[in-house]
C-alpha cells in the first residue's frame, strides 16, 4: 500500500467508523486484480477442462433444493452415479465436498477407536489416508511401496490377519499408478474393502461391485469431466450395517445423509440436512449424462487412446516416463524432468505462451517429474497434439 492509499484509507474510515469500537472495518471496496480471461488448457492433475455439457448446466436458471424438478435431477444423478461406479447400491451420493471430504466421510464412518486398518501407500494420497484414518482412532497398519510402483495385492492382503478395514488408492494421482483393487477384493476376507477412486472414476475400468469395494470415494473434476465441487460416494449394505451409529461428524453422517438423497426410505421421500448445491448437481448430472450417451466403456477407451498416444508422443520427444510400465494410467502421465531443466520455468513458460497447465510432481519428485493429465473431455486425440507440441517449444527454450 502507498502512503497515500493509507492516509486516504485512514481518513474515510475515521468519518464512518463507531467511536465505540477500536477495530475498523474497511469502508472502502478492496482493490482487486483485473484478469484477462484466457481459456486455459487444464493438462495437469485436475481439475480439467469440464465437457460443455457441464459448463452449460451452471449457467442454467436455479432450482430450490426441495424443487420437484431439483428431486428428480438428483434421482437421476445418483442413479448415473451407480452407473460410472459400477455398483446397485442404494446409498450411492453426490457429498457437497471434494474428494477429501469423501475420504474423510470414508474413515468416520467406518472406524471405531482401536480398529486395525491396513493402508496401501504408494503415494500421496495413501499417505493421506493413513494421516485420516489415524485421526478417527484407528490403529493403521501402513503397508509402504516404492513411489511410480503399483499396490502389491499380496503383501497389504498378509499385513494383518483380522482387520477391520483395508484401504487402497486406484489411481494415485501423486505418481500415474493404477494398482489393482479387484485382487484386494477378491482376498479381503470379513474386512471392508475402502476404495479411493477420485482419478480413476469414468477414465478407467471400475467395477465396484465386482471387486468387492465396500466403500468408494471419488470426485468431479477428473475423469468425470466436472468442476471440483462434490465428492461421488458409495457404500454397499454391508459396510452400511457396520458403520459407526453416531460418528464425530454430523455433516458427514452418512446415516443422515441418507435422507437427504432419499434412499432411506425410498425416492422422493427427502428430509432436509444441508442445502443441496443444486447448481453443482445439475452440472454434474450433465457430465454424467454425457458420459452415458457416449458410452462407459468408449469412454474409457478414449482415455486409454489418449494416455497411450501421449505416452507414446513423450518417449518420441526423448523424455522418459516415471510410473512402472504396465501400471501407468491413461489418464494422469508422470514424466521425468530431464537434466538441466527447470521444471517449473517449463511450467511457467507453458501456461504463459501457451494457456496450457501441467502439474508439478508432488512429494520429493516435486521439482524432477511432471504430471500431465488428459481427463475428460481432455482425452482426446487433438489436446494430445496439442501438449506435446507445447511441451517440445518448451523444451527448446528451456
Ligand atoms: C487420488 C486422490 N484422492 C483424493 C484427492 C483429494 O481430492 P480433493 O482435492 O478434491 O479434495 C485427490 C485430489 O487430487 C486425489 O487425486
Amino acid at each position: 500500500m502507498t502512503t497515500d492509499q493509507s492516509t486516504a484509507t485512514a481518513t474515510t474510515a475515521s468519518t464512518t467508523a463507531s467511536t465505540t469500537s477500536s477495530t475498523t472495518a474497511p469502508t472502502a471496496a478492496p482493490t482487486t486484480a483485473s484478469r484477462p480471461i484466457a481459456e486455459r488448457h487444464l493438462f495437469g492433475p485436475g481439475p480439467c477442462n469440464p465437457y460443455p455439457e457441464a459448463t452449460l448446466a451452471l449457467a442454467a436458471p436455479l432450482l430450490g433444493h426441495l424443487d420437484p424438478v431439483f428431486l428428480a435431477v438428483m434421482d437421476e444423478t445418483c442413479d448415473l452415479l451407480r452407473y460410472v461406479w459400477g455398483t446397485a447400491n442404494r446409498r450411492t451420493l453426490p457429498l457437497s465436498a471434494t474428494g477429501s471430504a469423501g475420504m474423510e466421510t470414508a474413515f468416520v464412518n467406518t472406524v471405531r477407536p482401536g480398529d486395525v486398518v491396513v493402508v496401501a501407500v504408494n503415494g500421496l494420497f495413501g499417505e493421506r489416508m493413513v494421516d485420516v484414518a489415524g485421526r478417527h482412532g484407528a490403529e493403521v497398519v501402513r503397508v509402504d511401496h516404492e513411489w511410480g510402483s503399483p499396490v502389491d495385492a499380496e503383501r497389504v492382503l498378509d499385513a494383518h490377519p483380522s482387520p477391520a478395514i483395508i484401504a487402497a488408492v486406484h489411481a494415485e494421482t501423486s505418481t500415474g499408478v493404477r494398482s489393482d483393487i479387484a485382487a484386494l477384493g477378491a482376498g479381503k476376507g470379513d474386512a471392508l474393502l475402502l476404495v479411493d477412486a477420485v482419478t480413476s472414476i469414468g477414465g478407467i475400468e471400475l467395477r465396484a461391485d465386482d471387486w468387492g469395494i465396500d466403500v468408494g470415494y471419488a470426485g468431479t473434476q477428473k475423469c468425470l469431466g466436472v468442476a471440483p465441487g462434490l465428492a461421488p460416494f458409495t457404500i454397499s449394505e454391508r459396510a452400511f450395517a457396520r458403520r459407526v451409529e453416531k460418528p464425530s461428524s454430523w455433516y458427514l453422517d452418512l446415516g443422515l445423509l441418507g435422507g437427504y438423497v432419499g434412499e432411506a426410505e425410498g425416492k422422493g421421500q427427502r428430509t432436509y440436512h444441508h442445502t443441496a448445491p443444486t447448481a453443482m448437481v445439475a452440472s454434474l448430472h450433465a457430465g454424467l449424462r454425457r458420459i452415458a450417451d457416449e458410452g462407459l466403456e468408449h469412454v474409457w477407451a478414449r482415455h486409454a487412446e489418449a494416455g497411450r498416444l501421449l505416452q507414446e508422443g513423450l518417449q518420441e520427444l526423448g523424455l522418459t516416463l516415471f510410473a512402472q510400465e504396465g501400471a501407468r494410467l491413461p489418464e494422469l502421465t508422470t514424466v521425468n524432468v530431464p537434466e538441466g531443466v527447470d521444471s517449473a520455468a517449463v511450467r511457467r513458460y507453458l501456461l504463459e505462451r501457451h494457456d496450457v497447465e501441467i502439474g508439478a510432481g508432488a512429494g520429493e519428485f516435486a521439482s524432477t517429474v511432471w504430471r500431465i493429465g488428459l481427463m475428460g473431455h481432455n482425452a482426446r486425440r487433438d489436446r494430445v497434439a496439442l501438449v506435446l507440441a507445447a511441451l517440445e517449444d518448451a523444451l527448446a527454450h528451456a
